[in-house]
């Protein structure tokens, strides 16, 4: 079965309400191919989603950047993805990188979030990626099958799951992976979905690539046979995120 193409854009901790308004409307004028050749979802920070949401083009989706692990209650700065839910928020962003470095968040607990958020009924966008450091021990399978293996502990339907590969050392740097490197580990991460899941899960899940990604790179990458689109940071803030969206042609 073919992967639709998944183009994702973090906004991360950026933007005021003028800056966030200015970025729909660039996004509402744009000329993108059809939805049948793309997904594009796109994240704000949690104060933006209903102003995103109510002004986006209806082609494009909302994604949150984060939910807490179990039900709400006395979790006080958390949101809840019941919350989400009451918005008709249809993405969350779970386990990013920075999350787990400067928050401490365990893939335990990600595998949690994840698995807690799709029985909500959540799409998740379920970040792995290892450090430079990781990568030049030689490890970047191990751990990227670790964080996983957490998520796949947990999880059975795999239908509205999108793994991110975001090697830690090309986010925010303009280090991006070489596209044989991002091939590498996509590849390498489907094998292993294909080993310790299933095969069709193997077949079916977007394994999307995140870091540095901008307008130059991303259709190189986006033509590698496992790379089946991005998670963009820095660049999805900016005009050229239409050029990425558009690398799915
Ligand atoms: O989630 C997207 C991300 O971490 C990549 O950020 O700025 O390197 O595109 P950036």
């Amino acid at each position: 079965m073919a992967r639709k193409f998944f183009v994702g854009g973090n906004w991360k901790c950026n933007g005021t309400a003028e800056e966030v308004k200015k970025i729909v409307n660039t996004l509402n004028e744009a000329q993108v191919p059809s939805q049948d050749v793309v997904e594009v979802v796109v994240s704000p920070p949690y104060v933006f989603l209903p102003l995103v949401k109510s002004t986006l083009r209806s082609d494009f989706f909302v994604a949150a950047q984060n939910c807490w692990v179990k039900k709400g209650g006395a979790f006080t700065g958390e949101v809840s993805a019941e919350m989400l839910v009451n918005l008709d928020i249809p993405w969350v962003i779970l386990g990013h990188s920075e999350r787990r470095a400067i928050l401490n968040e365990s893939s335990e607990f990600v595998g949690d979030k994840v698995a807690y958020a799709l029985a909500q009924g959540l799409k998740v966008i379920a970040c792995v990626g290892e450090t430079l450091e990781e990568r030049e021990a030689g490890s970047t399978m191990d751990v990227v099958a670790a964080q996983t293996k957490a998520i796949a502990d947990r999880v059975t339907n795999w239908s509205n799951v999108v793994i991110a590969y975001e090697p830690v050392w090309a986010i925010g740097t303009g280090k991006v992976a070489s596209p044989a490197q991002a091939q590498e580990v996509h590849d390498e991460l489907r094998k292993w979905l294909a080993k310790n899941v299933s095969a069709d899960v193997a077949a079916t899940t977007r394994i999307i690539y995140g870091g540095s990604v901008n307008g130059g790179n991303c259709k190189e990458l986006g033509g590698q046979a496992d790379v089946d689109g991005f998670l963009v940071g820095g660049a999805s803030l900016k005009p050229e995120f239409i050029d990425i969206i558009k690398a799915a042609e």
